[in-house]
């Protein structure tokens, strides 16, 4: 239908459709939906005028995008620790973190599991931040049934080509607030207001649209997120179900709030085994099981935050530890048959003997 169209971009109704649907389903009332989930982060802090002078924390762990679009706008990323197990940034620490520089907190919903809302919210009212949501691992995840990206001032969401819902690449911020709603999508259409002529800019935006073909695949994949949610979670609990009994790995604690995740990740930590993480990777890999090794390093180990004063950086020993001992499957490996979950069950367990 969008090829035989006249409108390839973004102003075919499927994005329009997309956008309502999707921000419905994470309980916002809006979604600005752009071309990457990194744009979306930018465009968040961006329309909330964080810039030069501003410090926002932000995870230790993470994928590059949660810090490099703080400095991208101008401010200091904080590195904070993360909780021990559930790879999610540690509230204790932001609040040791705060100065009176900083301006907001992005929290990174690890794997699909919330971080501690409730907490994370409280210490943005006592301090006057912004919460904002980086749920590009989190579609569909809620915390006692509110999902994911509602409870920030914005949320924002990755349709990159490895994410839960996918077109190759997209993203959306989502929100509530249909001051900053208005705000961002004029952002990322060149500064136009609705009702206004075409060639008319009202501020100065740029050009973040999703294209129609996008839309037309998030619209379809969405429709089996649902089902593909429910398959991954009985996939994840079956196999630690088979795993139960092995010391050695330390699965991802979710809290009992998180009533809902989309299982991006199966995360774990291996304590105590006789091998290496790298060398139960490499087991695994040659078993045919997909499997990462972590990150390889902490945000700020990259080589971009090793030049002088481009972050701050609180001590995270936990993050540290964690990109030596944690590992994850891929969502994919969860949405295999039940055969092949017992098959891989059997591959971990043999890889953890010596
Ligand atoms: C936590 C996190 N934030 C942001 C992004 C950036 O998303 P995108 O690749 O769509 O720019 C990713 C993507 O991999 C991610 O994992």
């Amino acid at each position: 239908m969008v090829l035989e169209s006249p409108q390839w971009g973004g102003f075919h109704p499927f994005v329009r459709e997309f956008e309502e649907s999707f921000a419905a389903y994470q309980h916002s009332a809006f979604g600005i939906s752009t071309f990457n989930g990194t744009v979306s982060l930018e465009l968040a802090l961006d329309v909330l005028e964080i810039g030069a002078g501003d410090e926002v924390i932000v995870p230790a762990i993470s994928f590059i995008s949660t810090a490099t679009a703080v400095s991208r706008v101008g401010a200091v990323p904080v590195f904070v620790d993360i909780e021990p197990y559930s790879f999610n940034i540690d509230p204790r620490r932001v609040l040791d973190a705060i100065t009176p520089q900083t301006r907001a907190i992005i929290a990174v919903h690890f794997g699909g599991a919330l971080c501690d809302v409730d907490e994370l919210g409280r210490i943005c009212r006592d301090h006057e931040l912004q919460l904002i949501e980086d749920a590009a691992h989190a579609h569909g995840s809620a915390w006692n049934g509110k999902r994911a990206g509602s409870f920030g001032v914005f949320g924002s969401f990755s349709f990159q080509n490895g994410k839960v819902l996918c077109a190759g690449e997209g993203g959306m911020l989502v929100t509530s607030n249909q001051h900053l709603a208005e705000h961002a999508r004029s952002v990322a259409n060149q500064g136009r207001i609705p009702g206004r002529s075409f060639y008319e800019h009202h501020r100065i935006g740029t050009n973040f649209r999703l294209t129609a073909f996008q839309a037309a695949v998030l619209l379809a994949q969405f429709e089996r997120l649902p089902g593909q949610i429910e398959t991954r979670t009985h996939n994840a609990a079956l196999l630690k179900d088979q795993l139960s009994d092995l010391p050695e790995i330390v699965w991802q604690q979710v809290p009992a709030s998180v009533t809902e995740s989309s299982h991006y990740l199966l995360l774990g930590r291996l304590v105590r085994a006789r091998i290496t993480r790298d060398e139960f990777q490499r087991k695994l890999a040659a078993a045919g099981v997909p499997c990462t090794p972590f990150y390889p390093h902490t945000l700020y180990d990259n080589p971009v935050y090793q030049m002088e004063k481009t972050c701050r950086v609180a001590p995270c020993p936990i993050a540290e530890e964690c990109v030596r001992d944690a590992f994850w499957f891929p969502h994919r490996l969860l949405l295999a048959g039940e055969e092949t979950i017992t098959s891989a069950a059997k591959a971990i367990r043999s890889a953890l003997r010596k």
